[in-house]
């Protein structure tokens, strides 16, 4: 029988550690404890969170109704054509443990994506992405329940509507459905992507004939540790802001008044702008306040140091009107608020 707590404190289920607690609290390992949460939800009539790792979430108040933290488990190897692996796992996996998972099985697709906080379920929402891959690339369909009917629905990469940092979870399909399990398609053969230049660095001189999914997946995990500060230590959501994507005209422009400017070409001709050197460039790198902060090396790297949501937020909104007001580029925020 499914076991829902009252007034559960949530500082150690979101990176950020931020004070909130849930009014009402459950954990669901199967889609009929993920039901009986759905009905309860419903009986009370309360509004339902849903929650994975925490580590994409700013928890800037208490959550009244049900928090249910999705633990559905399963990796299932669901068929293999030729170099076609197709593979189905369950929104409770942790997604780190399923690239290691995958890079020991042979297959090869996640592995850039190494290291990445947080289970399965949530990747789809923000079509996760890192050195050169989004999970889009070797998602084939994800299975989700609607949270207001309970009805069951597939739905694949095109309905989805992944794009950077964005998808239909994030938009019209936002706080609809919970996501059960994802079905991705790898491949068994070598198919590594090495185009991003850090990376490529990392791997410069070693020979082509020694490359592997694990030394790939070993060099990511090398430059994030290098680069980004672990919540277990400082405790943060990775990056506050997405990179801003701007006109090629409005690059142009502001490369001339700031040639040190960091940004890369889009296919379609557009900029995406480097958002961490514009908030150091702002003037923000290192700075502290009211006990959160901008990470020392990683100024796109919101963290916190004992502060609350409110005070978080608030220095996000400060750093965003200096970039707006430094260079007229408006920075989005990247992770789920709650205020
Ligand atoms: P949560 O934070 O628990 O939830 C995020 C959102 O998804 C919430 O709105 C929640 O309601 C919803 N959600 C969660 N699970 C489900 C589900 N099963 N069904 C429906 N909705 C759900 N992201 C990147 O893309 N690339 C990176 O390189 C990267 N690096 C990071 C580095 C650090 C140090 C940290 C802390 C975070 C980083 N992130 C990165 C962000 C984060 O790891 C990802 O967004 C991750 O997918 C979040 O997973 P989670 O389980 O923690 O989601
Ligand atoms: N930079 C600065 N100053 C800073 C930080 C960065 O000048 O304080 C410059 C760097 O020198 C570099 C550029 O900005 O030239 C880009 O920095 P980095 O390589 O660290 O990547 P990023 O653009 O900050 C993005 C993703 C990360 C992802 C990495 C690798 C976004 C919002 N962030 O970071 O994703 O891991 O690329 O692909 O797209 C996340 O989403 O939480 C996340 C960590």
């Amino acid at each position: 029988m499914l076991k829902i707590e009252q007034h559960v404190s949530l500082q150690h289920h979101n990176t950020l550690a931020l004070p909130s607690f849930a009014e009402n609290f459950c954990r669901v390992s199967t889609e009929s404890d993920l039901s009986e949460a759905l009905s309860w939800s419903r009986q009370h009539r309360l509004p339902i969170t849903l929650l994975g790792g925490g580590s994409n979430v700013v928890l800037a108040r208490d959550l009244s109704g049900l928090v249910v933290q999705m633990a559905i488990p399963g990796i299932e190897l669901v068929s293999e054509e030729q170099d076609q692996r197709v593979v189905r796992v369950g929104a409770g996996e942790n997604w780190h443990q399923l690239v290691l998972n995958t890079i020991e099985q042979g297959w090869f697709g996640l592995e850039n994506l190494s290291l990445i906080p947080g289970l399965t379920g949530a990747a789809p929402i923000q079509n996760i992405g890192a050195y050169g891959v989004e999970l889009s690339q070797h998602f084939l369909s994800l299975e989700a329940i609607h949270l207001a009917t309970g009805e069951q629905r597939v739905m694949n990469a095109s309905e989805c509507q992944f794009g950077y940092r964005d998808s239909i979870f994030k938009q019209s399909g936002r706080d609809q459905y919970a996501i059960t399990a994802i079905t991705f398609v790898l491949s068994s053969k070598m198919d590594l992507c090495l185009d991003y230049p850090a990376l490529q660095k990392a791997l410069d001189g070693i020979d082509e004939s020694e490359l592997t999914a694990k030394r790939v997946s070993d060099a990511v995990c090398g430059i994030r540790r290098s680069k980004l500060p672990s919540p277990e230590d400082i405790p943060n959501v990775g990056s506050f802001f997405k990179n801003p994507v701007v006109s090629k005209e409005q690059a142009e422009t502001l490369r001339q008044q700031h040639p040190q400017l960091v940004g890369y070409h889009q296919v379609d001709g557009r900029e995406k702008l480097a958002a961490g050197w514009l908030v150091e460039q702002a003037g923000w790198k290192g700075f502290n306040q009211q006990g959160v902060g901008v990470h020392q090396q990683q100024s796109l790297v919101l963290v916190n140091s004992g502060g609350t949501g409110v005070a978080l937020l608030s220095l996000a909104s400060d750093i965003q009107a200096s970039v707006a007001d430094k260079f007229g580029v408006s920075l989005e925020i990247e992770p789920r608020v709650y205020s």
